[in-house]
């Protein structure tokens, strides 16, 4: 009896304190800038590279982005660091996202999501990328990218990550890149979902640094093969540097022309400890909001290779790094760019409007220097899957409860002394809960679209 009221009492508490989901603007892209799709203000990417446990994080069982207790826990400091995106780089599209997801929608935290992960099947072999082209592994893609592209605050999604990193990769693995992106875009396109962007995240290697981004660019005209937008892991501001020092002033020239946005995909150089992100600055100052986008810190835990901003103990238990709060100040400190700021910039340049904003991709060149473009991708690959569809549970926003918004686990400055900042998330979007219409309205559409699939299959 008093068990049944025990449970009656928490019901009731739960309905009370029920949460409603999150209104989220989906951002688009308008020529080289990223915007929202409903104030048309430029978004600026301010981040952390987010892979707790680093590539082994992904299993049968978990990803960063399956376990809502450890979400509540590190967006509580996302929010205290002052960031507007994450990137991910490996989840299984078999779990469940939907209160992680949400919980990031509702704090106003976009997630740039790469497909591939370590597990067999599910990334290309760089050096013989025809070995792992296959059915197999384009059928985890497709479900990464169908299940996200139903969250509205998926910024985009990295086909690959530095797989071009030598000469070797660089002579085979191009034209699998390029077919791995309009095969994604062509499934996104006829997929009941949103369009959201692709791109691609790129070592910053000089040989590579132009070849590659314009091959990708690029466009053959017959398919969707022209990237969205470009990634750049760059590590070389290290210590004391000026945008000239560093050598960010070589960066911004050689991507000026690039039709599409172009963010730092990683940085943050660990060879000075700690680390002081004076490069923040920098990044959203005049002298690059032109050209990049912003970026993502790598990275927010510490793993053995020393990017940390926080380190979790073996009980989950978080001690903030030095770094953590540097970066936090700098991230306080900078003023973001505005439309009316960037126009302005553009004006005092003297650069045309038509830069400002979009310019036709232009058509691809036979040759690239330093790379084999020439490898036939075997065309049928994916053609069937493309058609029917793969089988995985669209992502959508559910009620939050006020109990799971809080951490649970202890967090300590790093100093030593208990975390003084707020411990519950901070639901900052306008808030918007699904009517009963709406979901009905959801469920109709998802049913519609497995209807279509089962139509299609049978075929
Ligand atoms: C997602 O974005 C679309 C387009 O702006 C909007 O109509 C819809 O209400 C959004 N959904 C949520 C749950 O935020
Ligand atoms: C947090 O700290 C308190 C007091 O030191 C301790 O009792 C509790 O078990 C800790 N919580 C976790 C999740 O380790
Ligand atoms: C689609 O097919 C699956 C299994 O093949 C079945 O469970 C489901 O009910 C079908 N959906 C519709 C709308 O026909």
């Amino acid at each position: 009896m008093r068990f049944n009221t025990e449970i009656l009492i928490l019901s009731i508490v739960s309905l009370l304190f029920k949460v409603v989901t999150a209104f989220v603007h989906p951002i688009g892209i308008h020529g080289r800038y990223f915007i929202d799709s409903v104030t048309r203000e430029p978004f600026f990417i301010r981040g952390v590279d987010y892979q707790p446990g680093g590539s082994s994080s992904v299993s049968e069982i978990e990803d960063p982005l399956s376990d809502p207790t450890i979400c509540a826990r590190d967006i509580v400091l996302f929010q205290e660091l002052g960031i507007n995106t994450i990137r991910v780089y490996s989840i299984n599209p078999d779990l469940n996202h939907d209160i992680c997801m949400t919980m990031l929608a509702s704090a106003g935290i976009y997630l740039v999501l790469d497909v591939n992960s370590p597990l067999p099947n599910q990334h290309l072999n760089r050096y013989e990328p025809w070995t792992t082209y296959n059915n197999n592994y384009l059928e985890h893609v497709f479900k990464v990218v169908e299940q996200f592209t139903a969250y509205n605050n998926t910024l985009g999604f990295f086909a690959g990550n530095e797989i071009v990193n030598d000469k070797k990769s660089a002579n085979n693995s191009p034209a699998f890149i390029k077919k791995l992106v309009s095969d994604m875009k062509t499934y996104i396109s006829i997929h009941c979902n949103r369009f959201v962007p692709v791109g691609y995240s790129a070592a910053d290697d000089l040989d590579f640094r132009i070849s590659l981004s314009k091959y990708l660019e690029c466009s053959d005209g017959s398919v969707n093969d022209a990237i969205d937008f470009y990634g750049v892991n760059s590590y070389q501001w290290c210590g004391e540097q000026t945008f000239y020092t560093s050598g960010y002033d070589t960066l911004v020239r050689d991507y000026e022309e690039y039709i599409r946005p172009v963010f730092f995909s990683e940085y943050g150089c660990n060879q000075i400890t700690p680390r002081l992100f004076e490069e923040v600055a920098t990044i959203y100052s005049n002298d690059m909001i032109g050209v990049f986008s912003g970026g993502l810190v790598y990275e927010f835990t510490q793993e053995p290779n020393n990017y940390g901003l926080v380190d979790v103990d073996k009980n989950g238990n978080v001690k903030l790094l030095a770094d953590f709060d540097h970066l936090k100040t700098q991230y306080a400190t900078v003023e973001y760019p505005t439309g009316k700021k960037i126009l302005d910039l553009h004006n005092r340049n003297g650069r045309s409007k038509k830069r400002l904003g979009s310019q036709s991709i232009p058509v691809c060149e036979p040759e690239y220097e330093s790379l084999d473009v020439s490898k036939q991708v075997e065309e049928s690959i994916g053609v069937r899957l493309i058609r029917t569809g793969v089988d995985v549970q669209l992502g959508k926003y559910v009620t939050l409860y006020e109990e799971e918004l809080y951490s649970q686990y202890n967090i300590t400055n790093s100093d030593g002394s208990p975390f003084s900042g707020s411990r519950k998330v901070k639901i900052i979007n306008p808030i918007d809960e699904i009517s009963e219409y709406e979901s009905l309205r959801l469920n109709q559409l998802q049913s519609n679209c497995k209807f279509y699939k089962n139509k299609t299959r049978n075929q």
